[in-house]
């Protein structure tokens, strides 16, 4: 798979991660077990970041326990998301335990109370138990906002949604990420799942063979990733199988405009 420096300040990434929402929040031994599959497959394919936050249940620790013999190999980019302040310190109290005294990429989830998180989150990477400081948000009615933090000089990567259905950040924050060197995440790479329920056929797919695309899933993700300016996607699941799927996706050859195009119209669903 091929690796990425996850901005100017970054760690060098391969490019397909795994988000965690919704997929990790399991509670029982049964879910436990499955995500642990849905682990181990992603490793074995080479995807080393994986992403969650405090908002997603019981997912962080879950995560967290399952990564834990493998810390060491990977990437953890988790989030902090209060305006509570002790509420706040429990979060990273919690994470720092459940992934080893360590947090790679460590965002302010939607903002929220974004100028005291980033305070606290400046003395932790100055204590060295973050790695890099960055910020997500899912909503374009919320990027003025994220455009000031980026430009805040405080933050070292985004998180952004990004498929050709929601295509908003190609206007100013990929524009601006590149600019200020910002490692981009991209998070909802394949619309929350609303993108792969009605795949176009194996003939629409046909041209992106050369390109190692053999599923609708690897065309969307490769249609993120042959944006440069993208370093890392973050498709979430819970069948093993699809962190497999998921990952070719990570393997060059990139999409030339002409194949960005073909994607984009079949998931507007053209033809
Ligand atoms: N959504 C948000 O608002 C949000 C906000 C902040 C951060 N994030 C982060 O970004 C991550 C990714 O976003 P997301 O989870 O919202 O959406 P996503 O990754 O775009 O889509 C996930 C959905 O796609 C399905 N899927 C995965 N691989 C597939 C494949 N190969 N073929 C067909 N279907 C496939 C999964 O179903 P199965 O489980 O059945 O495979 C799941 O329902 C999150 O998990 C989270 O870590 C999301």
């Amino acid at each position: 798979m091929e690796s990425r420096r996850l901005g100017a300040d970054g760690p060098q990434v391969p490019v397909i991660g795994m988000g965690t929402w919704q997929t990790f929040d399991v509670h029982d031994a049964a879910g436990v077990e499955r995500s642990r599959a849905v682990v181990e497959k992603a490793l074995e394919a080479g995807t080393r970041l994986f992403d969650s936050s405090p908002m997603y249940g019981a997912a962080e620790r879950v995560l967290g326990e399952l990564l834990e013999p493998h810390r060491d190999e990977v990437l953890v980019a988790t989030k902090v998301w209060t305006p509570d302040d002790a509420e706040a310190e429990r979060q990273i109290a919690n994470a720092l335990v459940w992934y080893g005294g360590r947090i790679d990429v460590y965002q302010v989830h939607n903002l929220v109370e974004w100028r005291r998180r980033l305070d606290r989150l400046e003395r932790l990477r100055d204590d060295g138990s973050v790695g890099i400081i960055g910020a997500t948000h899912w909503n374009p009615s919320a990027f003025d906002e994220l455009e000031a933090v980026m430009r805040s000089g405080r933050i070292a990567e985004v998180q952004i949604p990004y498929n050709p259905v929601e295509n908003e950040v190609e206007r100013r924050i990929l524009p601006l990420a590149a600019d200020h060197g910002l490692g981009v995440v991209v998070m909802r790479p394949l619309g929350q799942g609303s993108l792969t329920r009605r795949p176009p056929g194996a003939s629409a797919l046909a041209p992106l063979a050369p390109f190692g695309v053999n599923t609708w899933a690897q065309a969307l993700l490769k249609w993120v990733l042959s944006d440069p300016r993208c370093h890392v996607a973050i498709p979430a699941t819970s069948r093993s199988e699809r962190a497999v799927e998921n990952a070719i996706a990570g393997d060059p050859p990139w999409f030339a405009e002409e194949e960005r195009a073909l994607v984009a119209s079949l998931a507007r669903g053209g033809g």
